[in-house]
């Protein structure tokens, strides 16, 4: 079969690789792909968000099935565009990619169906949302409503960091139209958990779950980032707690997105936080997460394809979805400076001796065949291990064996989940 995946990060590295294990995959093609992806698959320089060129190159080169990574087209419509041309897809169409794509679309859903979430206000104009922070309790959260590279969320520590918040999505359109409606929610507690699951739109079966870790420095300080890492399992989603999920959150959720006419099929992923009153939704992506999918596939034992096929065929139920009882550490290596302003153009080596799986996503490969840095994260360094100290230990020993000038990552990957287990 001839699989295109659309997309051009660490995630896509991961599932490419996962997808190239199965004896069904015989060509990949990567749109746009990087430079550590082109060792794996078959690099086509259209971008990601370019959307009728995807689907004019899957038509052309007849593909047979696409897997669509990332939020952008997603949120776009390219699923709706391929199925449109023939072409089954992994990911869901427009109308239900909206989960992430708006804020308050979201919101409102979990209202209406009673789905666990933190209270919230929904403004529209700039002058009620500041009379509306004069009084609300502080710390408070302001988001924008549509997608802004995970920027878009402020926790807010004292009355005035909201307003500016406010100002800066609504007045000074931070992030363009994505800030021109907000939602003010409750400041919540707790652990967070990342679950990314495969839905079909019937039923959701649930990966491993995991942990990120978004803050640029040790110790969760510095500024939020993509994700500097990621552990999986995450020790704080117990089996109870993985039943309350699936009872009061993961179901309700794909029941509510077909009852609404938008039935959901591919990866919906769960940012959850463990509040003292229950597990509660922090938000949905319409996609699999990034550095989380490093974690999460490594550990998958079933056929990633198959999978994904029963997923875009309604046929989930009769298909084979085990991970292996291992845990998985990642560190992601970044340009030093990220996420603010950094170097790139320098040489990537890897020893000969590296374990490692490295997920590529931020090189381009130059006219000597070389790899070099071209993005703030560079790539992830994933080892699995029979616990997670040793998947750790193994994890942190192989990002000695790589090297590129100006390389930056966090010491303490997995150290809080670590923690978790000896409480
Ligand atoms: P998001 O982009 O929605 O994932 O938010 C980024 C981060 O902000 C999350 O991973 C949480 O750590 C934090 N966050 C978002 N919403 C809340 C909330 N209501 N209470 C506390 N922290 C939050
Ligand atoms: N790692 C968080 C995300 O993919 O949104």
């Amino acid at each position: 079969m001839k699989v295109m995946v659309v997309g051009g990060g660490g995630r896509e590295h991961a599932i490419i690789k996962k997808l190239k294990e199965s004896p069904k995959v015989r060509t990949i093609y990567a749109l746009p792909g990087n430079g550590g992806i082109a060792k794996d698959a078959e690099c086509v320089n259209i971008g990601a968000k370019d959307i009728e060129a995807i689907r004019d190159f899957a038509v052309k080169k007849k593909v047979d099935f696409a897997v669509v990574a990332p939020d952008d087209p997603l949120v776009l419509g390219a699923v709706d565009l391929l199925e449109q041309a023939g072409i089954p897809c992994f990911g869901p169409k427009k109308n239900a990619a909206i989960i992430e794509g708006s804020k308050i679309f979201s919101k409102n859903l979990m209202k209406k169906y009673g789905i666990p979430t933190a209270s919230y206000e929904v403004f529209t104009e700039m002058q009620p949302a500041l009379d509306y922070l004069a009084t609300a309790p502080i710390p408070t959260v302001v988001k924008a409503d549509g997608l802004a590279l995970g920027k878009g969320v402020v926790i807010a520590t004292t009355r005035e960091e909201a307003y500016d918040a406010v100002r800066s999505m609504m007045e000074d359109k931070k992030f363009g139209e994505s800030g021109s409606r907000i939602v003010i929610e409750e400041f919540l507690t707790g652990p967070e958990v990342s679950v990314l699951s495969f839905t079909d739109g019937e039923i959701v079966v649930p990966m491993i779950s995991s942990m990120d870790h978004k803050r640029s420095h040790d110790n969760d300080e510095g500024l939020n980032t993509g994700g500097m890492g990621t552990v999986a399992p995450n020790p704080y989603y117990t089996p109870e707690i993985a039943q309350r999920c699936m009872d009061e959150i993961f179901l309700p959720t794909v029941r509510a997105m077909r009852q609404e006419g938008r039935t959901f099929r591919g990866c919906l992923y769960f940012g959850l936080m463990l509040t003292p009153n229950g597990p509660k939704v922090i938000e949905y992506n319409c996609r699999f997460g990034d550095p989380e999918t490093q974690v999460v596939l490594p550990l998958l034992k079933s056929d990633l394809f198959e999978i994904m096929r029963a997923c875009a065929g309604g046929t989930l139920v009769d298909t084979n979805v085990k991970f292996s009882d291992e845990h998985a550490c990642c560190v992601v290596m970044a340009s030093d400076g990220y996420p603010q302003a950094y170097e790139t153009g320098f040489p990537i080596t890897v020893d000969e001796d590296c374990t490692a799986q490295i997920y590529v996503a931020g090189a381009k490969t130059d006219d000597y065949g070389r790899m070099l840095t071209s993005g703030g994260r560079v790539l992830g360094v994933t080892e699995v291990g029979a616990t997670l100290q040793e998947a750790i230990d193994k994890a942190y020993a192989s990002v000695e064996k790589v090297h590129f000038d100006n390389a930056y990552y966090r010491h303490d990957i997995g150290q809080r989940a670590l923690k978790a287990y000896t409480k």
